[in-house]
């Protein structure tokens, strides 16, 4: 049976390339069974009963309804890490904009070309330009992910002091971080002490305007603010008041919205952060394979609405999934199912993330129609898949 993939936005080929003959990209979503997506935003779209799996090609979310497609049974998959570099490239390259009038300096060449005493000219003129350097000014770091842990160790590669936040940094994260970064308990102490201020958490209910006038009046005056993660992170009538007060001296952000292109000290670029060749192809290489990878052997990996589970490839005579409620008794009623069909279960793998829960169960003889059927009538199973039988 051959796969249908559909691609919400343009996709890089070398992931499309990793797609065998079973799978068919297709203009049909109705009848997708896996979705790759950017930026495209889903939280209006139909979701097709053959959807099983929706892959991001990126790290943010907020453009696909997780919740939604938990309840339906679709796992949504996004690629942390991916376009990482791209992004933390970028965020240095704001930081040394924001420390020097790189900019103003080359606009003022521009405007002098026809000057034929330019070399003279300039060494008058340069003066307005100058600035200052990053290295030894402090950086506060919000979010230790994938991203905010390479701006860590870059940043301190510069000779910057950085300083991090992060409640929930992964011990892999925690690992590949510079043992000379600062760690601190609250975002309240790196606003105290920081120069510049780089946020780099997902956008969730509990961080959206997280950066609000309470934050500003606690930073340094002139601080230097980069947000190249989500745009309301940052609470805009806050912004632009600190901004016109000089209390924040530059915001850069990569987020353009009729706000954000008016306000004053703002350098605002159009979502450039992972758009590099790199990035893109790296996104959708593990987009692919992670997609490719729970439609083959039922494993998930990196996924935002159902618990990562990794059962490697099926030794057995077959494997079932189910995509079930988080609730009591799950397992008991699993596996009365196969006993009532004396069906020898030979591993089983359960993990649980909020209220939804998964389960691979690998077994000994042919799953029949009977036990699909079984198992799809317990009321409280989201979705039954045979992988192998
Ligand atoms: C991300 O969420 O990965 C970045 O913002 C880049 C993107 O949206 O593609």
């Amino acid at each position: 049976m051959s796969v249908k993939v559909k691609c919400l936005n343009p996709i890089a080929e070398c992931g499309l390339e990793m797609l065998p003959e079973q799978y068919e990209i297709t203009d049909d979503y109705e009848s997708a069974q896996a979705v790759l997506v950017r930026s495209a935003v889903m939280h209006d779209m139909e979701l097709p009963d053959s959807l099983l799996a929706v892959a991001r090609a990126g790290a943010g979310v907020n453009n696909i309804p997780l919740e939604k497609c938990a309840e339906k049974g679709i796992v949504v998959f996004n690629t942390p890490g991916a376009n990482a570099n791209g992004v933390k490239e970028l965020t240095i390259a704001a930081m040394l904009l924001a420390a020097r009038d790189i900019v103003g300096g080359v606009e003022w060449c521009e405007a002098n070309k026809s000057d034929p005493d330019i070399a003279k000219t300039a060494e008058g003129a340069k003066k307005q330009f100058a600035g200052t350097e990053i290295k030894g000014k402090k950086l506060g770091i919000i979010g230790l992910g994938a991203i905010g842990v390479i701006v860590a160790n870059a940043a301190n590669r510069l000779g910057m002091d950085v300083y991090g936040c992060d409640p929930y940094i992964s011990i892999e994260n925690a690992v590949n971080m510079t043992r000379d970064v600062t760690m601190v308990k609250t975002n309240e102490e790196l606003y105290d002490i920081c120069d510049y201020i780089t946020i780099h958490v997902p956008l969730l209910d509990s961080t959206k305007g997280m950066l609000n006038k309470e934050a500003f009046d606690r930073m340094k005056d002139g601080v230097v603010i980069l947000n190249f993660s989500r745009d309301t992170l940052v609470n805009e009538d806050d912004i632009r008041e600190a901004l016109q007060s000089g209390k924040v001296g530059r915001y850069f952000v990569d987020f353009p919205t009729p706000t954000t292109v008016n306000l004053p000290n703002t350098t605002v670029t159009p979502h450039l952060g992972a758009s590099t060749q790199e990035s893109e192809d790296n996104c959708a290489k593990m987009a692919v394979r992670e997609m490719r990878d729970f439609i083959e052997n039922g494993n998930i990996r990196n996924s935002v609405n159902y618990p990562n589970t990794d059962a490697g490839i099926c030794q057995t005579v077959g494997r079932i999934t189910i995509l079930h409620k988080n609730l009591p008794k799950m397992l008991t009623q699993f596996t009365n199912v196969f006993s009532k069909d004396d069906i020898n279960i030979e591993n089983m793998w359960n993990k649980s993330k909020g209220n939804f829960a998964y389960s691979i169960l690998d077994v000994c003889s042919p799953i029949t129609d009977q036990v699909i059927a079984d198992l799809k009538a317990i009321p409280e199973v989201i979705r039954v898949r045979a992988v192998k039988r």
